[in-house]
């Protein structure tokens, strides 16, 4: 698997693993089998109460821990500078690891003002060896710029909602003319109309491949890093198996052409939508 080089001289996949909604033993098992399948980023949070499933995941997958990448993120309620450096700790402990390679602050939530005090407390938890690179979710370039201007310092990543209904060409060029490299997340719609949608359905047949794979790779064509989430084996192997065919610039247009200014899954425009 390719690797990208971070901003801060670290590396990460070119695809990752999602892991929203997979709790408890059966999580475990579909985690674990997702690194079995080949899978060496996993993406958690704190907010999604499995940290734990995807620590127990990794000591039995029998992977060293050094060969994975494993991401989390801070919730809103914990951006003061205190509290973001006690729930990463929190985090760490539930994961029973001793570093998260990526950190993430998980939304902006600009109207409570507190996003650079908790990028303070990243910045500061990676000189505490607590996590290896950092970055931000749902960041908006004006939020970028304060980063810069307050801090000095830009994250390595920008996750934020990208599948052809909202394809982000906007977010996408900000965050590449500033070194940032965009990971997609729900780079599936989240299972949604698209994987209906008969344009891809279309290049599905031409390519030979499902409407998930033609949808990762132009993710993957677009220089971005997907993390798609499955609980199924059978399409965690699917999801990976997209790098042995190329999408034409005819068809990557075409793909291009679904974007709608009203395309995010439920609305979560970052500007406005917070979350805690
Ligand atoms: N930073 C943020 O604010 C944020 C927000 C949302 C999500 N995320 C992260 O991004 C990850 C991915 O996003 P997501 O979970 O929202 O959605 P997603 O990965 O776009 O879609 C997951 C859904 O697609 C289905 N699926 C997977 N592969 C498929 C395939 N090849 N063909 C058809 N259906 C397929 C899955 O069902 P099965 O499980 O049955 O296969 C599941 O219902 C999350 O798990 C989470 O780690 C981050």
């Amino acid at each position: 698997m390719l690797m990208y080089k971070l901003n801060d001289g670290q590396v990460i996949p070119e695809i990752g693993f999602g892991t929203y909604k997979l709790n408890g033993r059966k999580g475990v098992q579909s985690i674990v089998s997702a690194i079995n399948n080949g899978y060496r980023m996993l993406d958690t949070a704190y907010n999604y109460e499995n940290e734990g499933a995807v620590g127990r995941a990794i000591s039995e997958s029998g992977i060293d821990r050094d060969k994975l990448v494993v991401t989390s993120k801070l919730p809103g309620r914990y951006y003061a500078y205190d509290d973001a450096i006690a729930a990463l700790q929190e985090s760490l402990y539930r994961a029973h690891l001793d570093y998260f390679d990526l950190y993430l602050l998980h939304w902006p939530n600009p109207k409570r003002g507190m996003y650079v005090e908790a990028w303070q407390a990243l910045i500061d938890a990676q000189k505490f060896g607590l996590v290896k690179s950092i970055g931000v979710c749902n960041f908006l370039p004006e939020h970028l710029n304060k980063l810069k201007q307050e801090t000095g310092i830009l994250p390595t990543i920008n996750q934020i909602e990208l599948h052809p209904y909202f394809n982000q060409a906007d977010m996408r060029k900000f965050d590449k003319d500033n070194g940032i490299i965009t990971m997609d997340w729900s780079p599936l719609g989240r299972a949604s109309s698209v994987l209906k949608n008969p344009v891809l359905i279309e290049l599905s047949k031409k390519y030979n491949k499902s409407v998930g794979q033609i949808i990762l790779r132009w993710e993957h064509q677009l220089g971005t890093v997907p993390i798609p989430k499955s609980s199924s084996p059978i399409r965690q192997v699917e999801n990976l198996s997209i790098f042995d065919f190329e999408i034409s610039n005819t068809d990557m247009d075409k793909i291009n052409s679904l974007t709608k200014s009203d395309g995010r899954n439920k609305d979560q425009d970052p500007a406005v939508y917070e979350e805690f």
